[in-house]
């Protein structure tokens, strides 16, 4: 099965990608999370990548999807994938279409997780992330146990350079220009399911697993 997850910044993709990787065991595949470790460890990709994550502008397509080429090409995407942030526009969507039918695969289900704006910038702003195994949590909704101290790890957590209030909105402008068209691409290829990012993360999990 390959799974997509789509929705605007602060959503809850990430969130709820990690809990449907323990409960179907698809290999979770975070193009930010992939590249804030390039930008972590200095590579080629990181340094190109930097710019236009600080502003919150998309990397360029190229970059994107060599990476996702290559990741997916690997032994561990076979028995499926669970793609979180990418496609992030129409260009992406049908090069992914292309590879995985190189691949005699196919996309079988869109998640499309929604909420208000004011919603958005309040998660995304108090969000921390671990910066050992990357699990997000939140200040107020979803703090650790032990202040700034991730629960499953015990690594020390971070707040990520784009969750700035003035980032944040240009990110979810960029959203709603290039990635929120997606939507009705899916549609239009029935494999669309809506799911409002409403209640704790329990209930939202609940209600993604139903759709599936
Ligand atoms: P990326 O890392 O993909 O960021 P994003 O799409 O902006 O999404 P976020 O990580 O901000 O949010 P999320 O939906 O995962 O929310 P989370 O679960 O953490 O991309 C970053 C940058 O990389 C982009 O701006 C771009 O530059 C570049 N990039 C990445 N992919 C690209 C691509 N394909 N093409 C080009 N460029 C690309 O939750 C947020 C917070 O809310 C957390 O604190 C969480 O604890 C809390 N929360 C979650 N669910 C709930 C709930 N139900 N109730 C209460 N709180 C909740």
């Amino acid at each position: 099965m390959n799974i997509i997850l789509l929705g605007p910044p602060g959503v809850g993709k990430g969130t709820q990608s990690e809990l449907l990787h323990n409960e179907l065991k698809l290999l979770h595949l975070s193009t930010g999370d992939i590249l804030r470790d390039n930008v972590k460890r200095n590579t080629e990709l990181g340094k190109k990548a930097k710019e236009y994550m600080d502003r919150g502008d998309l990397v360029p397509d190229e970059l994107i999807i060599d990476l996702i080429r290559d990741r997916i090409s690997k032994d561990d995407a076979k028995s499926g994938v669970m793609f979180d942030g990418f496609p992030r526009n129409i260009n992406q969507a049908k090069a992914l279409d292309n590879m995985l039918s190189d691949m005699n695969t196919k996309i079988d289900k869109v998640i499309n997780i929604f909420a208000d704006i004011n919603t958005l910038i309040d998660r995304a702003v108090g969000r921390r992330l671990c910066r050992g195994c990357q699990k997000p949590y939140h200040i107020k909704n979803n703090p650790p146990k032990k202040e700034n101290i991730c629960d499953e790890c015990g690594s020390e957590l971070f707040h990520r350079d784009d969750d700035n209030e003035e980032t944040v909105r240009n990110r979810i402008a960029v959203y709603t220009e290039s990635t929120e068209p997606l939507v009705n691409f899916y549609k239009e290829q029935e494999k669309l399911v809506q799911i409002e990012a409403k209640g704790d993360v329990k209930t939202v999990f609940n209600n993604i697993k139903n759709s599936l």
